[in-house]
């Protein structure tokens, strides 16, 4: 028996963060782990866990409410992070994508993330959509005014029920979209 935790970043025990460094410096090596002065970042992301019947992780990731502009209008939209199964190709990922999407829905909200293009299959199989050829266009602005684009060469994987806003941009294909943050 699954059993699937949703959390609010700011009740996260000490324990879980720890774990939850474990993984991502595993998963992600190049990433900047959690650590309690960080905290602050991840106070307003909730973490989505999917654990096995004696508690352990099988498969994890967050939602990371960001805000979006694009022709002058805005959008809050939930930004999709740090996806990871523990043993992969067992049906954990797709768990955790069904307790997401189920959140988003639930929300009535847009969700957005960048992937490398090898999972971008994943993404799809597990109910999202995928657009090549965009990640360019998401740019940000840090507090200095200086604007930093997305350089890495990431496929847009996306999840919207009206599929209104992602109609918008591609019919607008020289308009950037502005985000209030670096890529989450
Ligand atoms: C990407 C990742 C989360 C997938 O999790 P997973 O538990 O292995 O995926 P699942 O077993 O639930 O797979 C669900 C479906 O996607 C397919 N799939 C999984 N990974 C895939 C991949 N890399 N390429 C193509 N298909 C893939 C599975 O075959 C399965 O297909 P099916 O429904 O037809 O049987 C996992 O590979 C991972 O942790 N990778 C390292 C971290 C990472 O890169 N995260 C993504 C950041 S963008």
């Amino acid at each position: 028996m699954k059993k699937i935790i949703i959390k609010k970043g700011r009740t996260l025990s000490s324990d879980f963060i720890r774990q939850w460094n474990e993984v991502m410096l595993k998963a992600f090596s190049e990433k900047e782990s959690m650590n309690l002065k960080k905290k602050k970042e991840f106070i307003n992301d909730i973490f989505f866990i999917v654990n096995d019947k004696k508690r352990k992780i099988l498969s994890l990731g967050r939602l990371r409410p960001v805000k979006l502009k694009f022709l002058k209008k805005s959008y809050d939209v939930l930004g999709v992070a740090d996806i990871v199964s523990i043993i992969k190709r067992k049906g954990h990922g797709k768990i955790l994508m069904k307790e997401l999407l189920k959140y988003i829905k639930s929300k009535d909200k847009i969700a957005i993330g960048f992937c490398g293009r090898k999972n971008s299959l994943f993404y799809k199989k597990s109910g999202f959509k995928i657009e090549k050829n965009l990640v360019k266009k998401f740019i940000y602005k840090n507090p200095q005014g200086k604007i930093i684009k997305n350089t890495i060469d990431e496929d847009v994987l996306y999840f919207e029920e009206k599929n209104k806003f992602m109609k918008k941009i591609l019919s607008h294909p020289k308009e950037k979209i502005l985000i209030s943050i670096p890529p989450w």
